[in-house]
């Protein structure tokens, strides 16, 4: 078939006409790797080649003389029109329809991306153009399973750096620690949870806040100076300072902060971490003042004991004047001076000699019940009558091991100082009780071994003292009272009495409420055959989704009794004072099942809070603790009796189990 012959009957030019016949020639055509159509300016297929066939599955025959649109999806046909005329204005090779996508329709309808190179063929009888198109089918179907991994992929990284990024949210907010960042400035960039609860702060509260928020006004540069450094790219490793919470608390911090950096690697900004060791420094404290008292004791002791043998010989030496001077004599009168200083001397190395704990010391066993009738006689006429004496035993029997001589001097120093401080009267308690210590009591009370004790609760009803003052009661010397009045050496004697019998020595005064002194001596029971049988401590239950409100304003003991609360599976909210506690309270309508709290605080006692809350929550059960005995707080009238009430110190047990009966 020669199609363009009809051209051709027009044509004068042989040579043109044999050259596009050449062209068009299917010989040639067949040399070519893809499948080519060959069409006339109106877009009538003059040629193709058997590739061209067999991709649309065409015979030659079908095609040849067909607009070429036939090849053209329908859908394609009006744009591949206009594609064919703009190719006619303008025609040279070029790839057809650039960027865009082009696709062939086979003869079974179906289409199929396709590629085409558009080349024009010059003759007399017009341009010819030709048409070399590619099957792209693979190359899209991998474009695009390359576009989905890709996207796959992005998908993938998206998650994982929000699973990371959302994990280590997670673990930097269920810090006990507080992690801060900040900018270059110093302002606060984040704030975990672990800084809420430390400083009191909202992270909404500090957003675009300085972080000299949190310094004390005595340390204005230091925060200065570590973000310089952080600047520099230096690290700050751990250091401890002082930092102030919200409530002006002052809190010691133990701090290490990082430089941050960003992608390219640039600082801009610093990371801080920072825990509360406030409770661990007041332990420190506490280890130090027993340390103290060690070496003061150490030191009076020596003291003592030598200038006791100096005593000595003074008043031997006395003796022997005197037996040789004339008693009507005036000398005789200045040996008498030297006998009667000698004897305050001895009185006075007696009493340092009891608190450096190297008195010699004859011990027994014996009932302190007993021992305490018996005293208490002594101690009517020394009390005064405006002061009445109570005694309570409240196990049969409080057998210990001691001196009787020095349970008495005890009980005197401790009689004498109470009424001190009743100067118009008012109530003298002796108390007597078991108690016993786990390891982990002990551990937290670091003078004290676990055991099994007898307690002697000496209270009063008297002005009581402040922090300062019970901090250093125990020392030698240690004096409120006027020039002549005091020595400072009572409380010093009782201390080194209590230790030397490998006892425990607590105070709980607060001014105007009255003191407790807690004496804890080892139980002698087992040396007479009382307690041999190994008492087994059963604990409550542990209870899940019990909330309690634990109002302490004591750190320490706070921190100690959320722990053991927490530990035994109850959420525990804390206050330090009974203001704060009433403000949580009020701003959070989730239930509480129990407060928790100590009766004798600033601002607001615990019967007051209690009080107070009744309005809001009638049904609140209520569980009081006290350094003070019961008997003490009910005297005062603070409490009604058949409260209950938890005596500290307490251990983890007595806490849990007063704390399930209450719960009920
Ligand atoms: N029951 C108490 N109530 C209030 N303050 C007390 C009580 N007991 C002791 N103190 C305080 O402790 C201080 C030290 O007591 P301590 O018995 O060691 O010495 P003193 O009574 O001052 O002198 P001394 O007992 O040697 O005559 C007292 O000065 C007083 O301030
Ligand atoms: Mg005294």
């Amino acid at each position: 078939m020669r199609p363009f012959l009809d051209h051709d009957e027009h044509s004068s030019s042989l040579p043109a006409k044999t050259m596009v016949e050449f062209l068009l020639s299917s010989n040639l055509l067949e040399t070519l790797p893809d499948a080519i159509v060959a069409v006339d300016r109106d877009g009538t297929i003059v040629q193709v080649n058997s590739q061209a066939q067999d991709l649309f599955g065409y015979d030659r025959n079908e095609l040849i003389g067909q607009k070429v649109e036939m090849l053209v999806p329908e859908s394609y046909r009006r744009q591949h029109h206009h594609h064919r005329e703009n190719f006619a204005a303008t025609p040279k090779t070029r790839r057809m329809g650039a960027d865009l996508d082009l696709y062939g329709r086979r003869r079974n309808g179906s289409g199929f991306p396709v590629e085409i190179s558009l080349s024009p063929v010059y003759t007399e009888n017009g341009t010819f153009v030709l048409s070399a198109i590619r099957d792209i089918s693979d190359r899209k179907k991998i474009a695009e399973e390359l576009r989905r991994a890709n996207e796959e992929l992005h998908r993938r990284t998206a998650e994982q750096l929000g699973e990371y990024r959302s994990r280590l949210a997670l673990i930097i907010d269920s810090s006990e620690d507080a992690i801060i960042s900040k900018d270059l400035k110093g302002i606060i960039t984040s704030w975990n949870k672990g800084a809420e609860r430390i400083y009191g702060y909202t992270p909404e509260e500090v957003a675009g806040k300085h972080i000299s928020l949190l310094a004390p006004s005595d340390r204005p540069d230091e925060i200065a100076e570590i973000l310089q450094k952080i600047a520099r790219g230096d690290s700050v490793g751990l250091y401890e300072s002082v930092r102030v919470a919200k409530d002006g608390r002052r809190l010691n911090v133990s701090i290490s902060v990082s430089p941050l950096r960003d992608a390219k690697g640039d600082i801009v900004g610093a990371s801080a971490i920072a825990r509360d060791i406030t409770a661990q420094k007041q332990a420190e404290a506490q280890l130090h003042q027993s340390q103290k008292m060690e070496a003061i004791g150490r030191l009076a002791g020596g003291v003592a004991h030598d200038f006791n043998n100096i005593l000595g010989i003074i008043s031997a030496c006395a003796e022997f004047l005197r037996d040789r001077i004339d008693p009507a004599a005036e000398p005789s009168h200045y040996v008498e001076n030297i006998r009667d200083a000698t004897e305050r001397g001895s009185s006075l190395t007696r009493q340092l000699l009891a608190f450096s704990r190297s008195s010699t010391i004859q011990p027994r066993i014996l009932d302190l019940n007993e021992r305490l009738k018996d005293i208490s006689k002594l101690l009517r006429p020394l009390m005064g009558d405006d002061v009445e004496i109570l005694i309570v035993s409240k196990s049969p029997a409080a057998v210990v091991e001691a001196d009787p001589g020095q349970l008495d001097q005890i009980l005197v120093n401790l009689a004498v100082n109470a009424r001190d401080a009743m100067p118009h009267g008012g109530k003298f308690i002796l108390e007597t009780g078991g108690a016993k210590f786990d390891e982990a009591f002990a551990e937290q009370h670091q003078t004290l071994a676990a055991g099994k004790y007898v307690l002697l609760a000496v209270s009063d009803t008297g002005g009581g003292m402040d922090g300062a003052t019970a901090s250093r009661i125990f020392e030698p010397f240690f004096t409120t009272k006027e020039p002549g009045k005091g020595s400072g050496l009572g409380l010093a004697t009782v201390y080194g009495i209590v230790k030397q019998s490998a006892g425990h020595i607590l105070v709980y005064s607060e001014p105007g409420h009255g003191t407790t002194f807690k004496i804890y001596l080892p139980s002698a029971d087992h040396k007479i055959g009382l307690g041999s049988k190994p008492e087994v401590e059963t604990v409550a239950p542990k209870r899940q989704g019990t909330t309690i409100l634990l109002v302490e304003d004591d750190e320490i003991m706070r921190g100690l009794t959320r722990q053991m609360l927490r530990e035994h599976g109850y959420t525990v909210i804390e206050a330090d004072d009974g203001k704060s506690a009433l403000e949580w309270v009020e701003s959070h309508p989730g239930p509480i099942d129990l407060l928790l709290t100590d009766v004798v605080m600033r601002h607001m006692s615990g019967p007051e809070l209690v009080e107070r809350l009744s309005a809001s929550r009638p049904t609140l059960k209520v569980v009081y603790m006290s350094g003070y005995t019961g008997e003490l707080i009910a005297e005062r009238e603070v409490l009604s009796r058949g409260i209950t009430l938890l005596e500290k110190p307490f251990a983890r047990t007595a806490l849990l189990n007063t704390i399930d009966t209450a719960l009920g």
